[in-house]
């Protein structure tokens, strides 16, 4: 969570930044920041509470000169979101700044120590003990600002990215790295940093992602960036090239980055698919179960670690799995998971699903995993991020950015790759026969096709929303494989809705939750045509004679339940294990509806952030 965005060139660095911060302010929007070195040497820092629009407005009669500077969004972790709290974060002298991503786990014990020694903070972050730190060990030990930065990290326990301006060397940005993303963009005559490349594309695509314990030093003038790390050691960095575009990281003409994914996901599934599911001949091929085949095929277990949405997609995974591959899975919350004391070893695999790839949880559950021996197979949409990096072997969702808070289309990307996975291994183990993997990849190549027709309905959800948006509470239910999926689709409703919603296995109704049920409850229902779907019917009846007015997802063409319920959204036909990839997609565009008729920041939902690298 938050956002660093940093620029040393020959352009104007404010607008650079602004940019910059509006590209990830999906990271957090609590208060916004920024720190600029004028052309006559005075630094500069402005910081505004609320968005970077918030910044924007503030600033506009400011002096936004200069050629160096750094900016911050922020998700408040430490201190209320004011402008006090927000960064960058200034030293006792004023000479140092800094920005921040992370949490300083030992922030207190640190303030305490140098408070003693008669520093004065002014905000009540973590954050601003990291930048007193580094000048007062700069003071006292007499030393350059690097060496004060290395010196005053070896003190510090928690994860970080950050980067410092000083402004008596205007010329140098200093940076630095432990468990919270940061990519250097290396321009001509000109560096940008930023929490990921989305500020930096729009300018070079050559990148240097950095390491844990990295520290970065980018001077204005030289070709390249220099590494080191806590000890001095130089640290050489390949220079990447980063496979992204403009046009994925803007609305193209949608009122929302929420909705415009919603509608991205045929082409995002066919994206997911390509190169690995070959229609001519029916077969998935995915390059980690080649690699990897002994410690895949012969798993004993596999352990799906994941939070949110993309625990969700690992339920559906659970499944797919073990109905193709006949291996027993468990589904753990990664935040759980972490702090238990898990039986697992090495005939063990790890599933990491994250979209962003940077979840502190899920990264904290790999390590433990790790730890005990296990193969860590990870499942993420962000190219080059730190889960990426920290597991054995992988398949990238390739669904592209995903900008809107709520997940969508990395959630049905995400299943996509777990059924290609489980197709892929089943195969191998032969747990499958023939004719059924051929039918699931065949089917699993129409699905794009479908959803696009599917995504015929959305004016006709939308009205649906505007009957139900005063509602105060919200149930889903679903069984089998559209269990996972009622989940979800109360997820997408509560985050950017605000309404409460539930969901749950449509037969669990009656060990409880069935006394919520009055006429004003409305409760959606997954109702397609698939072995329950007579169990699933009983349970509307039940839900009806309670006079619940009832939103069925149902198989195009159904009657029965259409009688039954009050609205309802015809889906295509498919086999049921492929459900979850089009039942979700009214269940997305319903809370997307209601959230708009409430007048809700649907892409940006109040205390949520994109990406949460805190525990
Ligand atoms: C919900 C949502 C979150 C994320 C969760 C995990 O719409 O987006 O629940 O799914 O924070 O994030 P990743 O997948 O990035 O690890």
């Amino acid at each position: 969570m938050c956002g660093i965005v940093g620029y040393i060139g020959k352009r104007d660095a404010y607008p650079v930044l602004i940019k910059g911060l509006k590209r990830l302010e999906y990271r957090g929007y609590d208060s916004a920041g920024v720190a600029l070195i004028s052309n006559s040497g005075e630094l500069h820092v402005y910081k505004a509470k609320g968005k970077v629009s918030d910044l924007e407005q503030f600033v506009a009669d400011k002096d936004v000169s200069g050629n160096i500077g750094i900016a911050h969004t922020r998700w408040a972790t430490h201190g209320e979101p004011n402008s006090t709290n927000a960064h960058p974060h200034i030293s006792s002298s004023g000479n140092l700044s800094i920005i921040h991503n992370g949490i300083i786990e030992n922030y207190s014990t640190i303030k305490r120590q140098l408070q003693d020694k008669g520093v004065e903070f002014k905000s009540e972050t973590d954050t601003e003990v990291l930048v007193q730190l580094i000048e007062y060990v700069q003071s006292s030990q007499q030393v350059d600002l690097l060496t004060a930065v290395r010196l005053a990290l070896r003190e510090v326990i928690g994860a970080y990215a950050f980067a410092l301006l000083d402004k008596n060397n205007p010329d140098q940005i200093i940076a630095a790295r432990q468990s919270s993303p940061l990519v250097i963009g290396v321009g001509k005559d000109e560096f940008f940093l930023g929490s990921d490349a989305s500020p930096i594309i729009e300018y070079t695509d050559r990148v240097v992602y950095l390491d844990n314990q990295d520290i970065a030093v980018i001077t204005r003038g030289k070709e390249e960036v220099e590494f080191c790390n806590f000890n001095n050691e130089r640290l050489e960095h390949e220079v990447q090239t980063v496979e992204l575009n403009l046009g994925q990281i803007e609305k193209g003409g949608f009122p929302h980055f929420m909705l415009k994914e919603i509608f991205e996901q045929p082409r995002c599934l066919q994206d997911s698919m390509r190169g690995r599911v070959n229609i001519d001949v029916n077969h998935v091929v995915l390059s980690a179960v080649i690699d990897y085949r002994r410690q895949l095929i012969n798993a004993r277990r596999f352990i799906i670690v994941a939070c949110g949405t993309s625990w969700h997609a690992g339920l559906i995974g659970k499944q797919l799995i073990e109905c193709l591959c006949q291996i027993p899975v468990e589904v753990e919350y990664a935040s759980e998971f972490r702090y238990s004391n898990p039986v697992i070893d090495s005939r063990d695999v790890v599933i990491a699903i994250s979209q962003s790839g940077e979840t502190a949880d899920t990264l904290a559950a790999i390590e433990l995993a790790k730890s005990r021996g296990a193969f860590i197979y990870g499942m993420c949409n962000a190219v080059g991020s730190s889960i990426a990096r920290a597991t054995h072997t992988g398949s990238y969702l390739h669904v592209g950015p995903e900008i809107g808070v709520a997940s969508t289309k990395a959630f049905t990307g995400q299943v996509t790759v777990l059924t290609m996975l489980a197709l892929a291994i089943g195969k191998a183990r032969g747990t499958i026969n023939n004719a059924d993997y051929e039918k699931v990849v065949s089917e699993l190549s129409k699905i794009p096709e479908k959803q696009t027709k599917l995504l015929e309905c959305n004016d006709h959800v939308r009205d649906i929303a505007r009957i139900f948006t005063y509602a105060r509470n919200f149930i889903y239910l679903g069984r089998g494989y559209n269990y996972p999926v009622a989940l979800e689709g109360a997820l997408k409703l509560k985050e950017i809705s605000y309404i409460h919603a539930e969901g749950y296995p449509a037969a669990e109704m009656k060990h409880g939750p069935i006394a919520l049920i009055d006429d004003e409850m409305p409760v959606v229902v997954v109702a397609t045509q698939n072995v329950l779907y007579d169990k699933v019917m009983s349970n509307i009846q039940e839900l009806k004679a309670r006079h619940a007015r009832v939103i069925a997802i149902v198989t195009e063409g159904d009657t029965r339940v259409k009688d039954l319920a009050d609205e309802y959204v015809e889906v295509p036909q498919t086999i049921e294990c492929l459900e979850p990839l089009l039942s979700t997609i009214p269940l997305q565009l319903l809370a997307y509806h209601i959230a708009v008729c409430k007048r809700k920041d649907v892409d940006q939902p109040r205390n949520l952030a994109k990406s949460v690298t805190v525990e």
